[in-house]
């Protein structure tokens, strides 16, 4: 069975096309990052516009040598994420659906990250853990089965990614600030700044973001001159940043005693949190995987992929509609 993923929740014009019998077959995403760089941040009515634009081209690029009419299904990101674009994503599944004559599935973007690392290991098998960490999420999740998740942890303010491209603003360093504070913190000591590790010591499994945002935001207003002291900056609030989310993982590991964790979302792509997270193979005689970045960051190949495993009957098919908040529990 072949089904054809769309994903267009926030900045990235996703598709890609996933068989049953041969795996992934194609898949190309558009990233629409150098357009929102010049503001600083995803500008939601940009996003649709270009999501608009590109959707025909990405669809193109992603059929891997198939025709369009051997697709069985199509599976679309139905939430959460940005009205408007999840709009496009939607309203093309719906279009090809009609037109084909195959069923359109709704998928929870969430719930496609959490499945997304089968499509690049064949030793992950539940239960494991979670830790997707992106612009838009910081959740730890216990992954048990197809459809049964716990979130045991969620930031309950910025999420971390989102605190990376703050912090960057502030360093006037360029959107997204992620990937540039682990590049300058390289050149820094993590321990000239002692930036506060928000509920590092809360018995619960939540984070915090947004008072390590602000506590950088004082530290530079203290500063005569802010190049001078850039890279220090940038890897004290790295160092405290990734503490956090050790210790909390940590907890997590004693509180489920599952023996695998999966990292997910952009920020898994920070190499100082890949090194303490591979430090827990041994300390807790866990496995550790990431999966590829391109299935860490948002994709089309998970859409597709774990629409291959709801497939559903056209006759049985509801309606649904877009939903900018999803809880992962409702799906
Ligand atoms: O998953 P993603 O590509 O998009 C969504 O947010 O959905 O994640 C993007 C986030 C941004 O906040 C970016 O700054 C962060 O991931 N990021 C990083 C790194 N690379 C990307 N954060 C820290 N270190 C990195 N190397
Ligand atoms: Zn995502």
């Amino acid at each position: 069975m072949i089904t054809l993923g769309i994903e267009t929740s926030c900045d990235e014009t996703a598709v890609a096309v996933f068989d049953t019998s041969r795996g992934l077959i194609g898949e190309s995403v558009f990233s629409q990052i150098d357009m929102h760089a010049e503001y600083g941040g995803v500008v939601p009515e940009l996003a649709s516009r270009d999501h608009c634009l590109k959707i025909l081209s990405v669809l193109e690029d992603s059929l891997g040598g198939i025709n369009i009419s051997e697709i069985d299904q199509v599976a679309y990101t139905a939430g959460p994420g940005l009205l408007g674009a999840l709009l496009v994503g939607e309203s093309f599944a719906h279009g090809l659906s009609a037109g084909l004559g195959i069923p359109s599935i709704p998928i929870h973007h969430l719930e496609a990250h959490l499945m997304a690392p089968a499509l690049d290991f064949d030793d992950i098998s539940f239960p494991f853990i979670s830790l997707l960490v992106s612009g838009g999420h910081s959740l730890i999740i216990d992954v048990r089965g197809l459809g049964d998740y716990e979130i045991l942890g969620e930031s309950q303010d910025d999420a971390v990614g989102e605190a990376f491209d703050k912090v960057g603003k502030l360093l006037n360093l360029p959107y997204p600030g992620g990937p540039h504070i682990e590049r300058i913190a390289k050149e820094g000591d993590p321990s000239k700044f002692n930036y506060p590790r928000p509920m590092l010591n809360s018995d619960d499994l939540n984070l915090s973001f947004s008072g390590l945002k602000t506590a950088v935001l004082y530290s530079i207003r203290d500063l005569d001159n802010l190049d001078e002291h850039i890279a220090d900056i940038a890897a004290s609030f790295q160092q405290a940043a990734i503490e956090v989310l050790v210790s909390k993982i940590k907890k997590a590991l004693i509180k489920t005693n599952r023996d695998t964790l999966i990292l997910a979302g952009g920020v898994a792509a920070n190499m100082l949190l890949r090194d303490e997270m591979n430090k827990l193979e041994d300390e807790y005689g866990i496995k550790v995987r990431y999966p590829e970045m391109k299935h860490c960051t948002d994709n089309a190949a998970m859409i597709a992929y774990l629409g291959s495993l709801k497939s559903v009957d056209l006759s049985k098919q509801g309606i649904s509609c877009a939903r900018p908040r999803w809880p992962l529990d409702e799906v």
